[in-house]
């Protein structure tokens, strides 16, 4: 594992800058889904026992990226490069997932809150970590639980196929999940409960989430309530976003601990003003008595 990146206030002002460059940039080639797929892509690939994989930026590395789940995605490094360069503080494993969240953003999608201070690594866990379309409801249990996410977040995390596509070269599938594929809202799940969805793509992995009961019940709220599909998508992209990862203390938290620490001396303080008070208005008393 590299260092860590030192999270001051120098590198908060490159991580704006950088988000603002992201939204010019994803907005300019429409390429929101191949940036979400990359950042859920990297993290992934987390595996909560070993503590290995996860969004470290590993995915930059040929090793990684020409996994088979991974085809295509050196499309979405490489558009990235120009902004590493002109923000080299930045890590990659940052780059990453602030580019997922800002796809969202720029797509319609919920505000999904981002915090800094990512490691990057350099080494690639083995191929096979990703789910795999063609399978069913145990298989993504499996993944999902090895990352140490539920149920909840399997279903509001496949709300991100409401962006992009499938392409036949990359995945032998072919096809989007919903009308405007470059509009992030809850479509893709009234997309699933119809019988028949006319020219639109259904894996066999999307189909799970109707058939298997309590994938179901979520598919079946965020289908009627895009509101709850929001927040929830919102919470389970950030822990997707943070697998693994232990947000550094940042300025603004470290001047809350000093206030803290200044607020406990500050009584302390008051505490023994008092107590002198009180002593010395004893002995003053006794003293008075006494004469
Ligand atoms: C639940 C298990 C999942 C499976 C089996 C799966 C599978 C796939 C497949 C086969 C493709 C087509 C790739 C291509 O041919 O270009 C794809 C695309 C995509 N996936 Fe997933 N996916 C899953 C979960 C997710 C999650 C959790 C997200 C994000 C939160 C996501 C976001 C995307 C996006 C945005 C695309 C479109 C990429 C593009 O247009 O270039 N997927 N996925």
């Amino acid at each position: 594992m590299e260092e860590g990146p030192v999270v001051d206030e120098e590198y908060m002002k490159e991580i704006e800058k950088a988000r603002r460059d992201l939204r010019a940039l994803i907005s300019s080639k429409s390429c929101a889904p191949i940036m979400l797929r990359l950042a859920w892509h990297d993290a992934g690939s987390y595996d909560a026992k070993t503590k290995t994989g996860g969004p470290n930026g590993s995915i930059r590395f040929e090793e990684e990226y020409s996994h088979s789940a991974n085809a295509g995605l050196k499309i979405a490094i490489d558009l990235l490069e120009p902004v590493k360069a002109k923000h080299p503080k930045i890590t990659y494993a940052d780059l990453y997932q602030l580019a997922g969240v800002v796809a969202v953003e720029v797509t319609g999608g919920p505000t999904i809150d981002f915090v800094p201070g990512r490691k990057d690594s350099s080494r690639c866990p083995e191929e096979g970590r990703l789910p795999d379309a063609k399978q069913g409801a145990s298989h993504l249990r499996e993944v999902f639980y090895r990352m140490g996410l539920s149920d909840k977040d399997i279903v509001a995390l496949s709300g991100g196929h409401t962006l992009g596509r499938a392409h036949p070269e990359r995945s032998g599938f072919d096809g989007a999940w919903t009308k405007d594929p470059l509009k992030f809202d809850n479509s893709y799940f009234i997309e699933l409960l119809k019988e028949e969805s006319e020219g639109l793509l259904k894996l066999p992995s999307d189909k799970t989430l109707v058939e298997d009961p309590v994938f179901r019940r979520y598919v079946e709220l965020y289908a009627k309530d895009e509101d709850a599909f929001f927040k929830d998508y919102a919470e389970s992209h950030k822990k997707l976003s943070e697998l693994g990862f232990t947000p550094p203390r940042i300025p603004s938290r470290c001047n809350s601990g000093a206030k803290s620490t200044m607020w406990m001396v500050q009584t302390a303080a008051r505490v023994a003003v008092a107590a002198a008070v009180l002593v010395l208005g004893y002995i003053y008393e006794v003293n008075r008595k006494k004469s």
